[in-house]
């Protein structure tokens, strides 16, 4: 069994984006710049958003981080997003999600100009992704791509299964998988019989957010198993009063696989360093 190192293969991609950065600043070019949108004070989003800073400022990117009180209005939020589409200095804009209910997360993902939606949320880049057109790729399935690539991981005539089957993760991931010639097959909540089809997986991708899902008897010997699960799941003896928890139970299918990721350290800084790849693609756009 191969451990798939996200923390190391983030850190040799976000080495060579700071090189990039470097070189670019040296040749007069735009520093990338990355404003976020946080609504609201969502424990796990507010998270997010400060790693995405720290993230932007230790590659050497330019980072605007608007935050609003969770009773914004729909309207003001659209208004908030077009003031961000005509400033030419800004590169790339994500609204974190999820938003509060009274907002349609539609309407907002709809409002970024698509040159800007570096989360790959917009039905221009999502239909630019599913055509094999060269566009912004949602970060996760972006990173597990990269991760793919960096251990030369054959996918060619390979059976994938995803489980999941959700805008950012699932869908996205099975049309990639589809391009790097995997015969595809997503299974979801509604599926039958699901481990019939993992056990015929020689990919398996899962995205549920269950812990602790896929087990040892649903793999069969040698699969790729890549984890995108991330739970928060109560843990007293721990500091933070918590652990995080994947979809796969790992210690047990370690043992079986040619290739995992662990968790934490797996998909989750590809994850990261997929927002940076786009960050840096978007400073070369024409706004
Ligand atoms: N919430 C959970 N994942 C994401 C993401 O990739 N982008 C945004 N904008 N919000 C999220």
């Amino acid at each position: 069994m191969e451990l798939l190192n996200g923390n190391e293969v983030s850190n040799l991609i976000r080495a060579s984006i700071k090189e990039e950065v470097l070189k670019r600043k040296a040749e007069g070019k735009k520093t990338p710049h990355l404003a976020a949108i946080l609504v609201g004070a969502d424990g796990a989003s507010m998270t997010y958003v400060a790693a995405k800073e720290k993230d932007c400022i230790e590659v050497g990117f330019d980072s605007t981080v608007l935050r609003f009180d969770a009773s914004i209005s729909e309207e003001a939020l659209i208004a908030e997003v077009e003031k961000i589409n005509q400033d030419k200095n800004i590169d790339g804009l994500i609204v974190q999600l999820p938003l509060p209910k009274h907002i349609n997360e539609k309407r907002i993902t709809e409002a970024i100009s698509y040159k800007k939606d570096v989360d790959g949320f917009h039905p221009m880049n999502v239909g630019m992704m599913f055509k094999g057109l060269k566009t912004f790729l949602p970060a996760t399935p972006f990173g597990i791509l990269k991760l793919i690539e960096h251990y030369q991981i054959e996918t060619s005539g390979k059976n994938c299964v995803i489980i999941g089957r959700s805008d950012i993760v699932g869908k996205p991931m099975s049309a990639l998988m589809l391009q790097k010639n995997c015969t595809v097959t997503v299974c979801h909540s509604k599926t039958k019989n699901l481990s019939d089809f993992t056990r015929q997986a020689d990919i398996i991708i899962a995205a549920i957010g269950v812990p602790l899902f896929l087990k040892a008897d649903m793999v069969k010997e040698g699969a790729v198993v890549i984890d995108v699960g991330i739970t928060r799941v109560d843990n007293p003896t721990n500091k933070k009063g918590y652990s995080l928890k994947g979809d796969v139970d790992f210690e047990a299918l370690a043992s079986k696989c040619s290739f995992i990721t662990p968790v934490p350290g797996g998909v989750g800084p590809m994850t990261r360093v997929g927002l940076l790849l786009n960050t840096l693609d978007a400073a070369d756009l024409p706004k």
